[in-house]
């Protein structure tokens, strides 16, 4: 009886810190499980916590919408713990355009308006539903999907993720963002180029 109590004791008293956490040193090498951990004596409350989500983001911009991660790069107190947040932003016709995160499942709350929020399952099924302020909607980790403001108001979410660093990959941008070759995207997606250069002039890309 008494035993198993005392090695639990001695187990608990003995135990550093430091597997308790990991919070990411920014400044050494990042492998892919993720920062190095910052000496566990130059950690202090501030590395839990991140003001950064507070305010509201700038949506002057062609999506009308902005994105505030709280992932370990921004908020190193999440290294090595599988989770992490982001704030969403969206002005009246504001989008997060269809994208994915390769690395995460994850959680919207509807904070405030109205909020078009959908994925597309990897069979091509589709599911997406107007959320009200309080509903919640999961997205599979990896699948492609989108938040719409469906309101007439400014409207306001918080995320959260399966990973500290989801990543985020923005379909359209990956698409007509860069330099891959119009031709390329033509025989790859089957739009037709006029459109594809459109696309480009919008979002930076070349080729
Ligand atoms: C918002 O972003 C736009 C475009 O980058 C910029 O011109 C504007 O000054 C920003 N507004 C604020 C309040 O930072």
């Amino acid at each position: 009886m008494f035993l198993p109590i005392i090695f639990v004791l001695s187990f608990l008293s003995s135990s550093s810190n430091a597997a308790d956490f990991c919070v990411g040193d920014l400044y050494a090498p990042q492998g892919p499980a993720g920062y190095s951990c910052k000496k566990a004596e130059a950690v202090t409350v501030n590395d839990f916590v991140y003001s950064g989500l507070g305010a509201t983001g700038n949506t002057s911009n062609i999506i009308k919408a902005s994105v505030a991660p709280a992932f370990s790069a921004q908020f190193p107190g999440v290294n090595g713990l599988g989770i992490s947040m982001a704030r969403l932003d969206l002005a009246v016709g504001g989008v997060i355009p269809m994208h994915t995160h390769p690395g995460a499942s994850e959680v919207i709350v509807v904070i405030q308006g109205t909020i078009l929020a959908g994925f597309i399952s990897s069979a091509n099924k589709v599911y997406y539903k107007p959320l009200n302020e309080g509903e919640i909607m999961v997205f599979p980790q990896g699948l492609l999907h989108f938040q719409i403001n469906a309101g007439k108001s400014q409207a306001l979410a918080f995320v959260s993720f399966s990973s500290p660093s989801p990543g985020l990959q923005i379909l359209d941008f990956a698409l007509f963002g860069d330099n891959l070759p119009t031709d390329i995207i033509q025989e790859t997606t089957f739009l037709d180029a006029a459109q594809i250069k459109k696309l480009k002039g919008v979002l930076g890309g070349t080729g």
